[in-house]
């Protein structure tokens, strides 16, 4: 099946198409059409005008529109999970996961906006406020041009239209080059809607040259992008005067402390480190480990490890499946190379098949080896050994990233400092960082990003408080 361009509600195909390969068997999965700078601008402009509707409509509209979304996913989850698979190689069961976590964003920013409201002020506190009254209230901003990646190709749209839609703005949405047809299945779900706001959702495919005319144009009021760190910086550098969010890339970093329950921390370590094949930006890399438990936990950690299934994405039981290109194995298996050589050791043999790149555990390393400061975006993990509480958490924050930390400990007072001390979006008390409810506020501080999703959180990013006082 083709993916098509959304001119606001018009479908359109093209004569030029780009066709996207399973990473994991190679087979032509789906196509879309190839956009020019023209195509986002007049998506742009037809965004512009329904921007103005999009105002007007009422809440109970938009919220039965975003609510009816999610019904229609429900009923099509099969679907949706296997087109995931499809494009990024996500195992079938995760990917599942992943459509239920959708649902679940979609209603939970109805539901959020339907009790969002403004405050009154107390003007009268001022001594020239006598008499007055004043309040604040929430408006769209308008245009929201939303970028996502493909590591989640189905939640992270999820994460930019739901609140954009329901807060009453008009998206132009630019999927991930790698995943055409699940973002146009699941806007083809909000477009050929009965309580759809007309034109309030375009969609455009490409790459850099659809994504520059898309951030350096007058019209979108808020560039939601979720993505990597180089990209990042292209957005904030060319955006003008907008709000710009950004959820950008991860080294993220656990500590075991002795009194932690090792076999559930090496088990829960497991998941966060290899889910998705690591291709998660809160992925866990870095394991810090009081030296007195070190050489226990990671016996479980290899034990842990080889138990899990890795191959065939369409599989059940699958755990791992490929990485997303050829491009991520070469790099990944380039860094633990030049780690083995420089001293680290693998604690099971590292290999790739294809595309899937076998879990891999690594110890004896250094600091200062890309597979512990760079983001590795691959299921590698690193085990370090530290002598402290101070140790770990100054190494865990010796990083240019913050998206999450986490720590496995049952002192109460190592929590309390753990949360006072580390610098990052999120943290996360005995389970792994990779943990995230699609509830809580998600974003990152240093080159983790700026701003935070979050059906709660978005919203605020992409509304304008509009303030009124009444003499
Ligand atoms: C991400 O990779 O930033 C998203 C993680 C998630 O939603 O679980």
């Amino acid at each position: 099946m083709d993916a098509k361009i959304f001119f606001g509600s018009d479908p359109v195909t093209k004569e030029e198409l780009s066709e996207r390969r399973s990473p994991f068997n190679g087979e032509v999965v789906s196509r879309a059409p190839v956009c020019s700078e023209e195509d986002a601008k007049k998506a742009l402009d037809i965004a512009k005008d329904a921007a103005k509707f999009a105002k007007k409509s009422t809440l109970a509209q938009r919220c039965a529109w975003i609510l009816d979304v999610a019904q229609k996913l429900r009923e099509n989850k099969e679907e949706m999970a296997k087109t995931i698979t499809d494009e990024v190689g996500k195992p079938i069961t995760f990917a599942r996961i992943e459509v239920e976590r959708c649902i679940e964003t979609l209603t939970l920013s109805a539901e959020t906006m339907r009790t969002m409201h403004g405050e009154t002020i107390n003007t009268d506190a001022m001594p020239s406020g006598k008499k007055t009254m004043a309040f604040f209230r929430r408006e769209p901003v308008g245009v929201v041009v939303a970028i996502t990646p493909f590591n989640f190709p189905l939640n992270l749209v999820a994460h930019k239209l739901g609140p954009a839609l329901v807060a009453g703005n008009a998206v132009v949405l630019k999927p991930t080059p790698e995943a055409p047809l699940t973002a146009y299945k699941f806007a083809k779900l909000f477009i050929e809607n009965d309580y759809a706001v007309p034109d309030a959702l375009s969609v455009v495919y490409g790459d850099a040259e659809v994504g520059s005319a898309l951030i350096t144009s007058d019209i979108p009021r808020v560039i939601s992008f979720t993505g990597s760190v180089p990209v990042g910086n292209i957005i904030t550098k060319n955006a003008g005067i907008k709000k710009v969010g950004l959820e950008l890339g991860g080294n993220a970093a656990t500590f075991i402390e002795k009194s932690a329950d090792l076999a559930e921390a090496a088990t829960k370590c497991v998941l966060g480190a290899f889910v998705n094949s690591g291709q998660v930006c809160i992925s866990l890399q870095r394991i810090y480990v009081e030296a007195d438990i070190y050489d226990e936990f990671a016996e479980l950690m290899a034990a842990a490890t080889k138990r899990l299934k890795v191959g065939n994405p369409y599989d059940d039981e699958t755990f791992m499946g490929p990485l997303i290109d050829d491009e991520a194995c070469a790099r990944a298996m380039g860094w633990v190379e030049s780690a083995i050589e420089e001293g680290a050791i693998p604690l099971l043999v590292p290999h790739v098949e294809g595309r899937v790149f076998h879990p891999c555990v690594m110890a004896n390393v250094r600091d200062d080896m890309a597979i512990v400061c760079e983001e590795v975006f691959a299921p590698i993990v690193s085990l370090v050994k530290v002598e402290s509480f101070d140790d770990a958490i100054e190494r865990m924050n010796d990083s240019p990233y913050g998206l999450q930390f986490s720590v496995f400990t049952n002192d109460l007072n190592l929590a309390n400092r753990a949360i006072d001390e580390l610098d990052a979006g999120g943290i996360v008390i005995n389970d792994m960082p990779t943990l995230r409810f699609d509830i809580q506020p998600y974003g990152g501080v240093k080159l983790s990003g700026v701003g935070r999703e979050g059906p709660k959180f978005a919203i605020e990013e992409m509304t304008e408080i509009k303030s009124v006082v009444i003499c």
